[in-house]
């Protein structure tokens, strides 16, 4: 392979396919001609060596474990930034100032209610559902509810169908909480903050006034911080094929929430707070660490691992210490932060564990702070969700606004039967 362009030889022809640089990270192969000119495909299926677009909003560097948002530390930003800024980075490409923050934040808050109509679609679930079968519901919904903001081609419509996801996110998911515990719905209230309001949603009353503690409200917005946006992950990279057919916001969200909900994305958090739950006491957990070396076991450590990562993730950290933050304002404290501590501990001194570069990532804690807060364990997704609709709007919108953009459409390497010839079923 060259500086600038990379040979491939297939049935003695070659054919050179230019290498793109970014402006940080590892060079691309660009084999958009290879097929026209070889007549192959690559084959790369979980896209491990593959870059399905180019993109200036986020950037990992897995094996330094670094994590950056239109170029700022996920460090810097967890610790100095709020959930409102960062979602306004993410969506715009720089830090606003703070009337431009302050209009967005306005923009947002006028937004956060609900069709009334939506209402009485919550009640054609059961009340046992998963809030997460709720949200992929109620979500796809609202492009039944907002025609005004479905004209793809229009970037201002784009704009507002960004903004009303944004803000409606967390009254969709606080509903999903009070519908499955039975409470009434809690209306917004936009003299709070995003994630204050949300806190209130969740756990206020209409019968009393509800006090949003501040640590909290910042453990929260921090946490959503730390889920903002993920480059390709899965669940990003199934809103940018949904939405790469020319399909409306809304419904594009609701696929992302659909793919998120997996155990090995965003359906890990809970996962992992029940696995830690099970362990239970510290003296467990060499047990479990072994059913998670054994290839004839599929158990796996929840929290544990990461496609991209192959060193600590940034937000673990960030994670760890907000657990502490928010046990000393809250007066708690919890045996499974003990279990998770230990088993972190146990696991990377394993050789498997650092051979393989399993490391905790932001779901291996976020978990115990979450059930600190009073989430139940069905709603850690959702909330997982909530975060990360910024990030989903944020590269649906890139996608869209690229003049190269054409629908995402892989090929295969067929392995089924060849043409044959129909057979009556008397003659088979
Ligand atoms: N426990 C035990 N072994 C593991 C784990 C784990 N958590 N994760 C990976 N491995 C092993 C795996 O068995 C494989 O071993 P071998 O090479 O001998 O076959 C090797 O490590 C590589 O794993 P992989 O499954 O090929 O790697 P991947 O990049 O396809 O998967 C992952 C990444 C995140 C799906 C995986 O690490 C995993 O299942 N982790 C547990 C679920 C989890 O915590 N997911 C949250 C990810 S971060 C937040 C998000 O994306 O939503």
């Amino acid at each position: 392979m060259g500086g600038s362009s990379a040979t491939v030889t297939l049935n003695g022809n070659q054919v050179s396919c230019p290498v793109r640089s970014g402006s940080v990270g590892p060079d691309v192969i660009d084999i958009r001609k290879l097929y026209a000119q070889t007549g192959a495909f690559t084959f790369d299926p979980g896209f491990t060596s593959t870059a399905s677009c180019d993109s200036a909003i986020t950037y990992i560097d897995g094996d330094e474990g670094v994590l950056l948002h239109r170029g700022y530390p996920i460090g810097q930003l967890a610790e100095h930034s709020s959930f409102m800024e960062v979602s306004y980075l993410l969506l715009n490409g720089e830090l606003p100032s703070k009337d431009v923050l302050d209009k967005f934040s306005g923009t947002i808050s006028r937004h956060t209610m609900l069709h009334e109509q939506l209402a009485t679609f919550y009640r054609g679930f059961r009340r046992d559902a998963h809030p997460m079968a709720i949200m992929c519901g109620v979500v796809g919904a609202l492009s039944a509810f907002y025609h005004d903001s479905t004209d793809i081609t229009d970037p201002h419509q784009r704009m507002v169908a960004s903004h009303r996801l944004i803000a409606k996110m967390p009254t969709i998911a606080a509903m999903a909480y009070k519908y499955s515990v039975g409470q009434p719905f809690l209306y917004p209230r936009n003299d709070l903050s995003y994630t204050g309001n949300f806190l209130r949603m969740t756990f206020g009353v209409p019968a009393e006034d509800y006090y949003v503690n501040p640590v909290v409200e910042r453990a929260l917005d921090r946490i959503f911080i730390l889920h903002a946006d993920h480059e390709q992950n899965a669940s990003t990279s199934t809103v940018r094929l949904a939405g790469s057919s020319g399909a409306n916001p809304f419904a594009c969200i609701a696929a992302g929430i659909a793919c998120l909900w997996g155990p090995a994305h965003g359906g890990a958090n809970e996962a992992a707070l029940n696995m830690l739950r099970e362990i239970g006491t510290p003296d467990r957990i060499p047990h479990y660490i072994e059913r998670a070396k054994n290839k004839d076991d599929p158990f796996r450590l929840m929290g544990f691992g990461h496609r991209v990562y192959k060193n600590y993730d940034p937000r673990a950290t960030v994670m760890q210490s907000t657990v502490r933050e928010v046990f000393e304002a809250l007066n708690v404290s919890d045996p499974v932060f003990e279990v998770a501590l230990q088993l972190e501990h146990m696991a990377l001194n394993d050789p498997y564990f650092i051979e393989k570069k399993l490391f905790p990532n932001v779901d291996f804690y976020s978990g115990v702070i979450l059930s600190a807060i009073g989430f139940p364990t069905t709603m850690f997704t959702a909330l997982f969700a909530l975060a990360r609709t910024v990030g989903w709007v944020a590269q649906w919108n890139e996608m869209i606004s690229d003049p190269e953009q054409k629908i995402g459409r892989p090929r295969q390497l067929y392995t089924g039967p060849a043409q044959r010839d129909y057979v009556p079923v008397d003659k088979r």
